[in-house]
């Protein structure tokens, strides 16, 4: 006879308030809406430092002075270029495959062109965390312009690490806007605490598993529409929408059906996320600087709503569709762009997760049968 079994432990749905650990690397105070990597208030950050300064930051626990910048600087560009064998996996997939799963793939190829990945010392292990985030950009770069049949166009390494990127896609250079606006969208995106991709991470290398996994399961865990995939669905909401004057209709709507207004809400932030505030001032300008307001205006109107009809702000992904839109990157390359941001923060969280590492492995609370009676398979019905 079946058995219910009764619920035995409390837990917490989503594992809200849960505490998994201690970290030394990003404080989110939901409540007052700050954000701190390593100490640093984020503001600071994105107004002042390149993605490469907040790496090292991330990487070696201090914002490095001019000469340290310098050659963190040159090993990453040295080590943009591509083995032979994961060009031809892009190649491959590039038209089947979205940027996320092309991303994943090449990703976890790279590990095979690493001698025993197992092994590797507590340097080589940042060595090839290294290698990871200054390869991502040119893994999706690569991806994006085959897509579209287009030659692909090598690194150069006389760019940062936000220009190249730029200067990949579009095979020019680009302008200072531009750069900075991609340079501060990889700043924002860098790191946030015990995110479910980080997590993921986490738990991968508390099996003493290595970075390239690591980063093969981020990636899979951050292409979620409930995570890195939620720009993406910004900008389709903002195509659907077209025009301003939709918007309420839109919105209404959504809400009326108990739906979800993506790039809004957040498990953490009470209030309005900081780095949503940076971005909103950016996509700003950007809009400004090229004259096209209208999913600017859209935004206004959408933040407007959504803090009136349900005390909701906008998250990181809601202004970075914007800017995303106005660098000319497709949507559907968004969750790849929050993955070479967040590259830094899973370095820094692998190295933490190692230094005083126990396997993770939490308790589930069974709510299933026991005791069934077993019927051999020529019996079953
Ligand atoms: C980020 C997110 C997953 C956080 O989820 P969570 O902490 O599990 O919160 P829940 O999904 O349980 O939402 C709690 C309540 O707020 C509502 N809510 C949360 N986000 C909402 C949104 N974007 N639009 C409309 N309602 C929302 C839920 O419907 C729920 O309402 P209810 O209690 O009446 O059922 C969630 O806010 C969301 O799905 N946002 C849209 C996706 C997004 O932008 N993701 C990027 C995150 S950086």
């Amino acid at each position: 006879m079946a058995q219910d079994m009764e619920k035995t432990n409390e837990f917490k749905k989503g594992l809200e308030g849960v505490v998994a650990g201690d970290s030394r690397i990003c404080l989110v105070n939901g409540e007052e809406g700050k954000l701190y990597y390593r100490g640093y208030r984020i503001e600071d950050l994105a107004q002042n430092c390149s993605f490469e300064e907040v790496a090292y930051l991330m990487l070696y626990s201090k914002l490095p002075n001019k000469k340290e910048l310098a050659k963190f600087s040159k090993g990453l560009a040295k080590a943009r270029k591509l083995p032979k064998e994961v060009i031809k996996i892009i190649k491959l997939k590039a038209k089947s495959a979205n940027s996320m799963e092309v991303l994943r793939t090449a990703v976890s190829a790279l590990a095979a062109n690493q001698p025993e990945v197992d092994k590797l010392t507590k340097d080589e292990q940042i060595g090839a965390g290294i290698s990871l985030i200054a390869k991502m950009p040119v893994i999706i770069a690569f991806c994006n312009r085959l897509k579209k049949d287009m030659e692909i166009v090598k690194p150069d390494p006389k760019l940062g690490h936000a220009a190249n990127f730029l200067y990949m896609l579009y095979g020019r250079t680009p302008s200072e806007t531009e750069t900075k606006g991609m340079d501060m969208d990889f700043v924002l995106h860098a790191e946030h605490s015990f995110n479910a991709s980080t997590f993921s991470v986490r738990i991968t290398v508390s099996t003493l598993s290595d970075m390239y996994s690591a980063f093969t399961t981020g990636i899979g865990v951050l292409k979620g529409p409930l995570h890195g995939g939620a720009a993406q669905e910004v900008g389709a909401m903002m195509l659907d929408i077209k025009n301003p004057a939709n918007t309420d209709g839109y919105i209404n709507n959504i809400l009326s059906q108990h739906g979800k207004v993506m790039g809004f809400g957040h498990r953490i932030y009470k209030t309005y996320d900081p780095r949503a505030r940076i971005l909103n001032g950016m996509a700003r300008k950007m809009s400004e600087e090229k004259k096209d307001m209208a999913w600017y205006d859209i935004a206004q109107k959408i933040e407007r709503i959504m803090q009136e009809k349900k005390n909701l702000y906008p998250n990181v992904d809601f202004y970075s569709a914007i800017v995303y839109k106005q660098l000319g990157i497709e949507m559907e390359m968004n969750p790849a762009i929050f993955a070479i941001g967040r590259s830094a923060g899973w370095v820094a969280h692998v190295m933490e997760q190692y230094g005083d590492n126990r396997l993770i492995r939490p308790l589930d609370n069974y709510i299933g049968d026991i005791g069934l009676k077993f019927v051999p398979i020529d019996s079953r019905k």
